[in-house]
């Protein structure tokens, strides 16, 4: 091994777990669940499975954004964990990741008003903390190609305790799926960011307006699902620069601190924090926010930090080096790369992604990434 890449291949124990080393897949759409009803079937189990043994992939895996509830769903072909259907799909995945000896958790997902009427229930308008249009695109079963996402409505004051509930039964049917833990989806502008960031909140009841009040519909969740699980099997993943679906905050350093605060507090397993994403720029004053993140959430008695978006296998060392990440999640690298963690150990080389198959719906560009054996026959 390259001696620059030994920080990414120390163990550590991240709440409940004890992780191999230091790479994690990171959480992404594939659109490739089974229809109708957005099930998880073979090639995705296969999928998983490839990148699931440690000593070659990843020491923890964080499955696609699955959305809680049928109105939770923002773009055709996603998979749930509502249904009987969902579960049984998902176990065959946890049971081919844990064959191999992997870890899995299910990233939790309400897209809030990032959705459109196609995908709704009764074709009723997405819903949002508040009704704020985002200047953002989706596909639908129904549209060729891609569309603007529908007009929100923002929800009822008394809508909201049937919302949470839609979380803890998400994570209930998790845990009877075989999952090892689970990620709460609050980055990238989906339903938990709408309520957080001050752009897209503009609520006047107990759920918006000052930090506090937007802080309650993200710590009502956190509570749901650590109920479910207990803190060491729950992280929560962040996107705190990122623009992304319309995304505004007035002063995110302060909203980012003191959310990390309350879930350091609950002791969560993790804080997943996406750096780089749809156009943030990596600089040393961006750098800053996210240490004060890392400093906030740790400092109140959280676990690991999670750094992910844009690194390459020697920044992510340089990272987990200076003490900045705990872990680093690899997204692009992990879809091209199954045994992304075998190849950093000896310093390459590595696949290149095809982004023209990220969202294909076939096996193409998902199961057939040669590994380095299969790449370099001997
Ligand atoms: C997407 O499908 O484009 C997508 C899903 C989840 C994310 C970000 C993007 O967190």
């Amino acid at each position: 091994m390259p001696d620059h890449h030994a920080p990414l291949f120390q163990t550590l124990a991240v709440g409940d777990l004890e992780l191999a080393h230091r790479i994690v897949m990171a959480p992404l759409t594939r659109s490739r669940a089974a229809q109708p009803g957005n099930v998880p079937q073979a090639i995705n189990a296969e999928y998983y499975r490839q990148r699931a043994n440690p000593e070659t992939g990843a020491s923890l895996i964080i499955s696609e954004a699955t959305q809680v509830s049928p109105q939770g769903q923002g773009y055709a072909f996603t998979p749930g964990i509502h249904s009987p259907e969902q579960v049984a799909g998902w176990k065959a995945v946890t049971e081919a990741v844990h064959a191999e000896g992997g870890k899995i958790f299910l990233q939790l997902w309400h897209v809030g008003r990032i959705s459109h009427t196609d995908l709704q229930p009764g074709e009723g308008k997405p819903v949002a903390p508040s009704a704020i249009r985002a200047e953002s695109q989706t596909y639908t079963h129904k549209s060729n190609g891609m569309v603007q996402v529908s007009e929100p409505r923002a929800l009822e004051t008394d809508e909201i305790p049937g919302v949470v509930e839609q979380f803890r039964l998400g994570a209930q049917l998790a845990k009877e799926a075989g999952f090892d833990g689970v990620e709460i989806h609050g980055a990238n502008g989906y339903l938990l960011d709408q309520f957080l960031r001050s752009g897209s909140n503009q609520r006047t009841d107990a759920y918006g307006g000052s930090l506090t009040n937007r802080l309650r519909f993200c710590q009502e969740v956190a509570d749901a699902v650590v109920g479910v699980w207990g803190a060491g099997r729950v992280g929560y993943r962040v996107s705190p620069l990122g623009g992304f679906n319309s995304m505004h905050d007035d002063s995110p350093e302060e909203t980012f601190t003191a959310l990390a605060t309350e879930l350091g507090t609950r002791k969560l397993a993790y804080l997943h924090v996406n750096e780089e994403f749809a156009g943030v720029e990596r600089n040393d004053a961006n750098d800053a926010v996210y240490r004060a993140i890392k400093a906030a959430f740790q400092s109140a008695g959280g676990g690991a930090y999670i750094a992910c978006g844009g690194y390459e296998d020697a920044s992510g060392a340089d990272r987990v080096e200076a003490g900045d990440a705990d872990l680093i999640a690899y997204g692009k690298l992990f879809i091209a790369n199954p045994d992304l963690a075998a190849r950093v150990r000896q310093g390459g080389p590595y696949n290149e992604w095809d982004d023209s198959t990220f969202y294909s719906g076939t096996e193409e560009g998902y199961t057939d990434y040669p590994a380095l054996a299969e790449a370099a026959p001997a």
